[in-house]
Formats: C-alpha cells, structure tokens, sequence
C-alpha cells in the first residue's frame, strides 16, 4: 500500500474566487504596488534587503520558445525578469546574458567595424545586427572613428571604412578649433571638422552626466574611452528616452538590465561559470522534480562557487521538497509541476498535482520556516496561469512572482517563431516535446518519451502594450477590492472562497444571446 494516500481533491486557482474586503479611501489604483522580493531575505534586515524586488511579479519560463534576449529586456524594462532557457549550448546562452547586460539605456557596449572593413561588410553587419551606428576601432581596441549606415547609401561598395568613417579626434572642441585657425584652415573646414566631430568622456564619467553631455551636445551618442583612447563603451541619446519611458524598469547597481539564466543538473560545471562572467544575475536551476540530491549538488556548487549570485531552487509541489531545497541553501524556490499550458506530465507519468494545492502547501511551509529562522524565501508559481485572475490567486496564495509560459510566447519579442502559413500564430512547444530535447538527446543521449505537446498560441504584438498593462490592470483592480496596497498586504489580508461549478458558470454570460452567436442576419437589427 501507499505511504499516504491522500482523499482531497487538488485544486486549482480557477476554483476560487476573491471576497471584498474593507478598501480605505487611500487604497486607490495609483497607489497600488506589485513590487516582490524575488531572493532571501531576513526578518531582522527586511524586504528592501533582498538582492532582486521585481516592480512586476512576473518571470518568463526557461524555454525554447519563450525567453530569448528580446523578451527578456522587454521584461527587464517594465520590471520583470527574463530567464534564459538552458536546453542550448553553453556558449549560446552565455551570450544572450551579455546581450540583455549589454543592452542597457547606459553604457552599451557596442558592435564595432575595423578601418579596413568595406561599405559593404558594414552593411551586412547593419542587416544582421540591426544596429546603424558603429564605432571603428584598431586591433588594439583604440577608437578611430564612427560610421552611421544610413548615411553609407550613396558611397561604393568597396570603398573602405576608414576612408568614410567621421575621424575621432581626442581633443575638445576649442582646441581643435584655435589649431586649426593657426594651420590656416578655412572657415569650410572648420566646419565640416566640426560638424562631424565625435563627442567623448572618460571612463568614470557617471550615466547622468553623460546624458547630460548627449542632451546638451544635441549628439546621437558620446563615445566612453579609457586609457590611450581605447574604446570602452558609447552611450545613445535615444536610451535617455527609453529611460524615460520605463520607470518600472530593472536595473543593476550598474545600469544594466537584470535576468536570469537557467541550468540543468548535467553540465552546470561548465554552464555557471560561463553564465558568471557573462553576467547573470541570477541562476534558476531548472527541472520538473527538484526533490533530487542531483539539484541540492548542482545548488550547492553555486552556492560555494559563487556565494554572491542568487540561485533559485525547483520545481517541488510539497511542504518536504520546500524544506529540502531551503536546507541546500537556494534563495527562492519555483513551485508546480504538471500544469503548464503544454505539459501532458500527468498523462504521461501520473506525477502532479493542482497547482492552488501546491502553492498553499508550500507557502504554509514557507510562512513556519520564516517564523522559525527568520529567513523569507520568496516562493514563484510555474505554469498554468492563463489569466490575470489566476495570478493575483497565486499571489494571494502566498506566491511571490509567478513563471509564465503561455502569457508570454504570443508576444512580439517572444523566441516563438510564427505559424509557418499564418502570422496570427505564433508555435509554442514544451521543453519536454522532442522539439525541445533534440539538443538534450544529442549532447546526452537521452532518449525518453514526450512530457509536453507542439502547439500554437494567437500572436498579440508587444509585450506591454498587449499583456503587461492589461493583466496589471486586472491585478490592480482585484487588489483594491481587496483592500490590498501591496503584495504582503494581498498575503496577510485577502479572502478567498472555493466555488462550485454552478456558482462558476454563474460567473459567466448566462440566458442571453451574445452577438457572436447569432446569425448575421439576426444581428442585424434596429
Ligand atoms: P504555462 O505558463 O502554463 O505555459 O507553463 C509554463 C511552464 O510549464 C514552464 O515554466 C515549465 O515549468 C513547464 N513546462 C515547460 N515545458 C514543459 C513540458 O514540456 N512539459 C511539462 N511542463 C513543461
């Protein structure tokens, strides 16, 4: 027989519903916070200690289909977090860290050309790339100049670089002028040397003067240059505005943006460090059964490798499998297993349970733990959450942030590729599809069965505009209802309340005929 045989039905967040609670005249949408501690924290130091609070609650899933560079600063920007997939070579999702560290409206380190580069090649770099300007460097790293493609057009293929690039001069403006005027240049001359002049600072100058330097020079950028004129970094006007435009947005102690990349517990030896230098700012290990000493080895090994990155445990569904990862030493722990939108994990092994049940469990858990050492470990709810009414149930539920898969892939700046015959499609396929684990089979030779299906989500466009304003929207809205100004008060205050499947089909357009289903001809009335 069983060790514990279990007669409670699990439930999922769809089976509950909020009950009102006092809303105080201060507690108004404008005044709503979903800011959350995404890693440890202690009771005696606080949440503003934590090492990462989220300004949104929500983390993108680590897979194929959904996180890549592009999602992952678009989330960064608004205040989420991206996490990079790790079914891909090492050296490819080390790479897409430093795209997103390198991305920031700051200190961008840039794609370069070489002096003996052609027009041409600085085409090609411009298509692949998507940039337009690039700085022109020697093989020592000093710069030279600069190039702005789209004023390339009417020059010759093969004409080089260096005859068509604007010339850096290290010397301020007055003194290439005064010179000038003593070598007898004409006023055309002056002009034009100044007219193409490329403004620059030194390494150690701060981002607000920087920016300050861009705005008032009305530049397209200013070069950052260290020692003998190497070239260090450029800083874009047009990041100011993006600045602007993304209060929310997360950021380092460097300006960069924050993500996250995950790992396996095959070739983490290999992968952390990579992902380290690369610059991750944190590290979720990835799996559908985290109760494994194969994770609390891979856990510790960061954790003694690299004491200062956070490393986010899972996924577990039980108060045990909390406690498991909490005593290997994570700073977060990622919860479900079974309810992602593509996983036919139950099906297939049996294996999971609701993912309402398993939220409450753990954060019971979670809660004792916090009461009994004074370490709060935020807890993600993963897959499942197709709506925002879900979400804010999790959140009540005692989650901190939640994973999505599903909310994000049909998305502009998902990884998905769109439907090959249709663009109001975008593909959506599980990381335990063979899809995804022919790279796994390949490196591993593991060959097993599917856990998860090859589908289609509808396409949306961006990410903010489509899903973020609209699921924060919700969120906010439910909170207020709740009296809740944050998410801490949403743990400790909301009511909620199991409904039967009557009172659910209650909840929906019932004894009327909605527009949709009447004929065209019946629609037409008045
Ligand atoms: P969604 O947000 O409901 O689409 O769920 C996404 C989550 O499903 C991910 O974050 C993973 O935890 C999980 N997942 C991803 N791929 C698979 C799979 O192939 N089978 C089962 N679960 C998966």
């Amino acid at each position: 027989m069983a060790k514990e045989i279990i007669n409670d039905p699990s439930r999922t967040f769809m089976e509950y519903r909020f009950l009102p609670g006092e809303t105080p005249r201060d507690c108004t949408p404008d005044k709503i916070s979903l800011r959350t501690p995404l890693t440890k924290f202690t009771k005696e130091s606080g949440m503003e200690s934590a090492k990462i609070i989220l300004n949104l609650p929500f983390m993108s899933a680590a897979m194929q289909s959904v996180t890549g560079s592009g999602l992952a600063i678009a989330l960064a920007q608004n205040g989420g977090i991206g996490v990079h997939y790790c079914s891909q070579p090492v050296e490819d999702e080390a790479r897409k860290v430093a795209e997103v560290k390198g991305a920031k409206a700051g200190f961008v380190k840039p794609k370069t050309l070489s002096p003996n580069d052609t027009v041409e090649d600085a085409f090609e770099k411009a298509v692949k790339e998507g940039y337009s300007i690039y700085p022109v460097i020697d093989e020592n790293g000093v710069l030279l100049g600069s190039v702005n493609v789209n004023y390339l057009k009417n020059r010759m293929g093969d004409e080089k670089i260096s005859d068509v690039m604007r010339k850096f001069i290290p010397k301020g403006l007055d003194e290439i002028t005064s010179e000038m005027k003593a070598n007898n240049a004409t006023d055309e001359e002056i002009i034009k040397t100044i007219r193409e002049y490329i403004t620059f600072a030194k390494v150690g100058i701060d981002l607000e003067e920087a920016n300050r330097i861009v705005e008032e020079n009305n530049s397209k950028f200013i070069a950052i240059v260290g020692e003998d004129n190497k070239l260090h970094s450029l800083v874009f006007r047009k990041d100011i505005y993006k600045h602007i435009s993304h209060p929310k947005e997360l950021i380092d102690a460097n300006k960069r943006y924050i993500c996250a990349a995950a790992i396996n517990t095959h070739d983490y030896k290999e992968r952390v460090p990579a992902l380290v230098k690369a610059g991750v700012d944190m590290i979720v290990v990835d799996s559908s059964d985290g109760y494994t000493e194969w994770q609390k080895e891979a856990v510790q090994f960061c954790k003694g490798e690299y004491p200062t990155i956070p490393v986010m445990g899972g996924n577990i569904i039980t108060a045990e499998g909390f406690r498991y990862l909490a005593d290997a030493g994570v700073d977060a722990v990622k919860v479900g297993m079974g309810g992602g939108s593509i996983c036919i994990t139950q099906e297939q092994k049996g294996t999971g349970r609701g993912q309402a049940d398993v939220v409450e469990e753990v954060c019971a858990e979670r809660d004792k733990y916090y009461e009994e050492t004074g370490v709060y470990i935020p807890i993600i709810s993963d897959g499942g959450h197709s709506f925002a009414k879900d979400m804010t149930m999790a959140l009540a539920f005692g989650a901190d942030a939640i994973m999505c898969g599903r909310m994000f892939v049909g998305c502009e700046e998902s990884n998905a590729p769109f439907h090959p015959e249709d663009r109001k499609f975008k593909q959506y396929w599980g990381e335990g599809h063979s899809r995804a684990k022919a790279w796994r089979q390949q490196r591993y030779g593991q060959v097993s069965f599917d856990e998860g299906v090859d589908g289609f989500v509808p396409f949306v466009g961006k990410l903010k505009e489509n899903v973020l304003d609209d699921i924060t929207k919700k969120m906010i809205s439910t909170m207020v209802t709740c009296g809740c100004k944050n998410l801490d008060e949403l743990h400790k205050k909301a009511r909620v309340k199991l409904i039967s499947e009557l009172s659910m089909r209650e909840g929906k357009p019932h004894d009327i005929i909605l527009p949709e289903n009447m004929t065209y001809k019946a629609r037409r009335w008045g």
